[in-house]
């Protein structure tokens, strides 16, 4: 499985003009391992991104002819069977005057996000952004008559975060796909026209990346039999040519359900970085990038029955989890069809600043505990010049206030406590390490130790 992520493309700079959207030849080379590294690096280091389900779909907000639809907000159309005629005059109604990309980056920034992944056009292939390939977009459909993502873009970039779009393969609005008179999940294609659609697709994915230059391609609704994993290495083939620095994700080409056991044939183009969706991997991915995406409620695209909310503390343990596996976590917004993100997301976001002001070190740029689970919380690892830093995150304070760190046989040279700087006192109890803690914690979610060990000692004995 480690060999999986030493097999990518790379980078062949080639000028735009030859790369037809109808297919191209051009193929991304296999890059190195340190080319490889290097694209991926401000993705593993940042850790922590936001998700962001927008679109014309927030103006139904989880309701259709007085009736609660029980699908998540996005999957409306599906879900209460809404014929693209009666689906359609939503967008007469998307005007978001509270909208406010400044407000949106700033909010993400100080919950301590790295980057922001919007959708760019969902299953209901409705457009955030200017296309000329459909009507069926923000600009052309809606009173607000504007590109909601360039903004957003130049936002990111105004606020140093990066700034990365999602784009559904499945397309309930193109005319190419069928369905049945109430079924588009999962569409057929006409197979006429499958070529039409691929071009289509490329031609907008050229549009955004000429707009608003996304980081992050973020794939999704691969999973109708017609496309197929040959179309998807060829889409990636696309995207890397036509941006050499870009990371997609391993739904492009399927890979969610096969990305860990590829070949090494198989795994170039296959995408870049694992997509678990509402869940955290109980022992990550080893070799494996990946990043959980999930929500704070139920549903991805606002819906205004659903108030299953998910506490701070489970969102900031989730974060902690997620970093001690060596993942990233991409934790999602729905925003309402004013513009606005829903007053209970903002405030989680700011409670998860308030820790991530503190601790943020013990997140970002962290790779995965190198030790095996402990009953008291988790683990992150961090190479600092000559130390090695472990963070040790206690979810569970101990009764006896004593930490017991076990199966570590580095030498340990010092702790402290991230939020205050204290020094604790350390001591040995057989092959454990024990920190002595204060009573109480400074957060009872997740107070943080910082522990120094001598560098390139490994876990043996010595
Ligand atoms: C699913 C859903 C979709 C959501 C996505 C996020 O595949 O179809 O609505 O956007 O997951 O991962």
């Amino acid at each position: 499985m480690k060999a999986f992520i030493l097999f990518f493309a790379c980078v062949l700079v080639v000028p735009r003009l030859a790369l037809a959207e109808g297919g191209d030849t051009t193929k991304v080379a296999l890059e190195s391992n340190a080319e490889h590294d290097a694209r991926m690096k401000w993705w593993r280091d940042a850790r922590f991104g936001m998700f962001i389900h927008w679109g014309v779909y927030a103006v139904a907000a989880g309701e259709w002819n007085g009736q609660n639809v029980q699908t998540a907000g996005e999957w409306i159309m599906n879900g209460a069977d809404i014929p693209v005629d009666e689906y359609e005059p939503l967008a007469a109604r998307f005007n978001p005057v509270k909208y406010d990309p400044a407000e949106w980056v700033r909010a993400a920034k100080d919950a301590g996000m790295r980057y922001i992944v919007i959708t760019a056009k969902h299953h209901d292939g409705f457009c955030l952004f200017d296309t000329e390939t459909t009507d069926w977009d923000v600009v052309d459909a809606t009173p607000f008559g504007a590109d909601v993502l360039k903004p957003l873009a130049d936002e990111c970039r105004e606020q140093g975060l990066h700034f990365c779009t999602y784009y559904s393969i499945m397309d309930w609005h193109h005319t190419a796909q069928q369905h049945g008179p109430h079924t588009y999940n999962p569409t057929l294609i006409d197979p006429a026209r499958k070529q039409e659609y691929v071009v289509y697709m490329k031609t907008q994915l050229r549009e955004l990346l000429d707009s608003c230059d996304p980081e992050v391609l973020w794939f999704d609704g691969e999973w109708p039999d017609w496309w197929t994993e040959a179309d998807g290495r060829d889409l990636y083939n696309y995207l890397r040519v036509l941006k050499p620095t870009i990371i997609v994700n391993n739904r492009v080409a399927k890979g969610r359900e096969g990305m860990a056991g590829l070949t090494k044939d198989d795994a170039q183009h296959a995408g870049d970085f694992g997509t678990p969706e509402q869940e955290i991997p109980a022992t990550g991915i080893p070799g494996v990038d990946w990043e959980s995406c999930m929500t704070m409620n139920g549903t991805w695209g606002f819906h205004k029955y659903d108030v299953n909310w998910k506490s701070s503390e489970t969102l900031i343990r989730n974060l902690v989890d997620i970093a001690s596996k060596g993942g990233n976590y991409l934790l999602n917004v729905g925003p309402m069809a004013n513009g606005e993100i829903p007053p209970e997301s903002i405030a989680r976001l700011a409670e998860i600043g308030r820790w991530m002001k503190v601790n943020g070190e013990s997140i970002y740029g962290t790779s995965a505990s190198p030790i095996a689970a402990v009953p008291w919380g988790r683990l992150t690892a961090k190479q600092q010049g000559e130390q090695e830093t472990l963070f040790l995150h206690v979810f569970d304070w101990p009764n006896d206030e004593k930490l017991h760190v076990p199966g570590l046989t580095k030498k340990v040279t010092a702790a402290r406590l991230l939020a205050t700087e204290d020094a604790l006192p350390l001591s040995l109890d057989g092959a454990d390490v024990i920190v002595d803690l204060p009573t109480t914690p400074v957060d009872r979610v997740d107070t943080v130790i910082a522990l120094e060990v001598a560098r390139g000692l490994d876990t043996a004995a010595e």
